[in-house]
C-alpha cells in the first residue's frame, strides 16, 4: 500500500495588496509513496516544499488536488495518531524544559504516568539530547532546538514522519547522528518523507527522491534510475612520488596537479583502469591517499532538472 499519496494537487496564495492575484506555489503534484520508504522531497528555495508539507498536515488547504496518508484522506483522525510531523523552523514554548516539553506532547498521545518519563528519555536519547534536557528551552542552540522538534516528531513511534529540513542548523557531527537516526526509522519500518535541499543528505538516505522546481515536479523516482551515475574518471592523491613515474602517469592522465613537494593529484579518463596504475604506483615505492570515482552526482542533476524546467518556463 502507498503510505502517501497525492493527486493533482494545487495551492495558490493570493498576493499583493490592492488587487490580490492567485500564485501557484504547487502546480498539480501527483505522487506516491510506499511504506518503509526514505522519500526525499528535493528542490531549491521557494519550490513548493514546505507547501507540500503543510498541504499534508492541513495546516494550508488545497485550492484544488487530493492528499491521502495510510490509504485515508489527511484530516483522518486514525491517521493523525500514526503520523509525526517536524516544521520548517520549529518553535516551541520556551520556558519549559525539553523533558517537559515532551511530557506534554506525549500526555497528549494518551500515555500517562510512567510511559510518560520512559517515552520521553528514549526519545530524547535518540535524537542526541543529554544533561541539557532539565534545561529551559531559551538556553538552547539553534541545532539543539532542531533535535527537540524531531524528537517531538516521533514522539508517537509514529508510522509515517513527514521532516521539513530536517538536517538545518545542524553541524557535520549532528548531520550524521539525524542520518543514523532515519536510518533506524526505516529500519523499523517508518515511512520517511524528508525535504530538503542538501543532496548529499539525500544521496545517503533516500531509495526515491522527487525533485520540485517552481511548484512542479520536474522529475522522480529511484537515485540509480535518475542518475546514470556514469563514470567520468578517477582521481587519485599520491604521495612520494618519483618524477620519472610522474612523467610516465601524466601520458596517460587527464591531469596530474602538484599539492605539496612529492604529493600530486591525478585525474584519469574512465578507461584507464586504476588497478594497473595502483599496481605501478605500489612499485614505484609512491603511497596512495585515496582513490575515488568521479561521477554525476545529485548536485549536477539538479541544476540539469532545474535549467530545463527554467527553460520550459521562459520558453527558450
Ligand atoms: N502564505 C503564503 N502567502 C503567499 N505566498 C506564499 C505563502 N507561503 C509560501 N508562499 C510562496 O510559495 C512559494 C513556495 O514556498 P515554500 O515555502 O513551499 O518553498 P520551499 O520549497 O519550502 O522553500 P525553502 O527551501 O526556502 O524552504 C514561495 O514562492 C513562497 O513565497
Ligand atoms: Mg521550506
Amino acid at each position: 500500500m502507498a503510505a502517501i499519496e497525492t493527486e493533482e494537487l494545487s495551492k495558490d496564495f493570493l498576493v499583493g495588496f490592492w488587487r490580490p492575484r492567485p500564485y501557484r506555489a504547487l502546480d498539480r503534484l501527483t505522487l506516491s509513496v510506499d511504506e518503509g520508504e526514505v522519500f526525499g522531497f528535493l528542490g531549491p528555495n521557494g519550490a513548493g516544499k514546505s507547501t507540500t508539507l503543510k498541504l499534508l498536515m492541513q495546516l494550508l488547504y488545497p485550492t484544488t488536488g487530493t492528499a491521502r496518508i495510510l490509504g485515508r484522506p489527511v484530516g483522518d483522525l486514525g491517521v493523525k495518531r500514526r503520523i509525526g510531523f517536524l516544521p520548517e523552523n520549529p518553535y516551541f514554548y520556551d520556558y519549559l524544559t525539553a523533558e517537559e516539553l515532551l511530557g506534554y506532547f506525549a500526555r497528549l498521545f494518551g500515555l500517562r504516568g510512567t510511559q510518560v518519563t520512559s517515552r520521553v528519555a528514549a526519545v530524547l536519547d535518540d535524537v542526541g539530547i543529554g544533561a541539557e534536557r532539565r534545561l529551559r528551552l531559551r538556553q538552547y542552540s539553534k541545532g539543539m532546538i532542531q533535535r527537540v522538534g524531531l524528537a517531538q516528531a516521533l514522539i508517537n513511534d509514529p508510522d509515517v514522519v513527514f521532516l521539513d529540513e530536517p538536517m538545518s542548523g545542524l553541524d557535520p557531527l549532528g548531520r550524521r547522528h539525524v542520518r543514523q537516526l532515519m536510518l533506524r526509522l526505516r529500519d523499523r519500518g517508518c515511512t520517511i518523507f524528508f525535504s530538503s535541499h542538501i543532496l548529499s543528505d539525500a544521496e545517503a538516505l533516500c531509495s526515491r527522491v522527487g525533485i520540485l522546481a517552481q511548484g512542479r515536479l520536474v522529475a522522480s523516482g529511484r537515485l540509480s534510475e535518475i542518475l546514470a551515475f556514469e563514470l567520468r574518471g578517477w582521481e587519485l592523491v599520491v604521495d612520494h612520488l618519483a618524477d620519472d613515474l610522474r612523467d610516465a602517469l601524466a601520458r596517460q592522465a587527464r591531469s596530474v596537479t602538484p599539492l605539496a613537494h612529492g604529493r600530486y593529484t591525478i585525474e584519469l579518463p574512465p578507461d584507464v583502469g586504476p588497478e594497473a596504475v595502483l599496481r605501478e604506483l605500489g612499485d614505484g615505492g609512491a603511497q596512495v591517499i585515496s582513490l575515488n570515482p568521479l561521477r554525476d552526482t545529485l548536485e549536477d542533476y539538479f541544476v540539469q532538472a532545474i535549467g530545463a524546467a527554467e527553460a520550459r518556463r521562459t520558453g527558450l
